[in-house]
């Protein structure tokens, strides 16, 4: 298999990271230092170090599903010292979250350490929806929902085709199956709405379900299934 994709089965970083590592000529196959990305490796055969030390492709892949909360940042560590999700989850392993939530947005967040999900899941070819319950700060009107359905234009290209559906006055279920960076919010900005709260309650085929704000659970064996199987992993 390809090295990059190596690293990331060995839960290292994620693919796109991996790639970084090769390219800053920090991995060595049987003792010769690589920097070419098409490296092909036998995963048994080869013996693979970063920085000196060996990577194993056999790990114990974690998979978490959080309520995150409010203030806490989804990456592993923040330049302004700020709480990360990471920190509230007390195992031993090292895992990082899957894709990102804003600062304020709370809801169902996945963590892991096997890169290869991660890195699909977080693809927009595989294109896997999530939904978010957004609270406005003025009513939207049915004609505004459709537009929002249609795919509104931002700087970095116009939304796909959305689902999105009223819940009360203020308040709009939406499901987009894209990861532009603050999506949602820029998407209500742009017809004229400030989201006042943005949770997210489905990802993929996950639901946040009863977890209170800050818990957390391992996936069940089925739920690692049908996440795989939606990103084309299913055995
Ligand atoms: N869209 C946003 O605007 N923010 C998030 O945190 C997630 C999706």
């Amino acid at each position: 298999m390809r090295l990059n994709r190596f690293l990331a089965e060995a839960g290292l970083a994620s693919r796109r990271s991996s790639e970084d590592i090769i390219l800053e000529g920090r991995v060595a196959i049987n003792g010769h230092p690589v920097t070419d990305l098409a490296t092909e490796v036998d995963a048994e055969l080869d013996h693979v170090t970063v920085d000196g030390k060996r990577v194993h492709l056999k790990q114990k892949n974690i998979y978490i599903l959080l309520h995150k909360p409010l203030n806490y940042v989804t990456t592993v560590k923040d330049e302004k010292g700020r709480d990360s999700v990471v920190d509230l989850i007390k195992i031993s392993e090292r895992i990082f979250p899957v894709g990102r939530l804003d600062y304020d947005t709370t809801g169902l967040l996945l963590l892991t350490n096997d890169g290869e999900l991660s890195f699909r899941l977080t693809h927009p070819k595989f294109g896997v929806e999530k939904t978010y319950v957004a609270v406005l700060n003025k009513r939207i009107t049915e004609k505004e929902l459709a537009i929002l359905r249609k795919g509104v234009r931002l700087f970095d290209g116009t939304t796909s085709p959305c689902k999105a559906k009223k819940l009360a006055k203020e308040a709009v279920e939406i499901t987009i199956h894209e990861g532009k960076n603050k999506q949602v919010k820029r998407m209500f900005r742009k017809l004229g709405f400030k989201v006042r709260q943005l949770y997210r309650t489905r990802y993929g085929p996950l639901l946040l379900g009863k977890l209170k704000y800050g818990q957390w659970r391992n996936l069940k064996p089925q739920e690692v299934d049908a996440l795989k199987k939606i990103v084309g992993l299913g055995s």
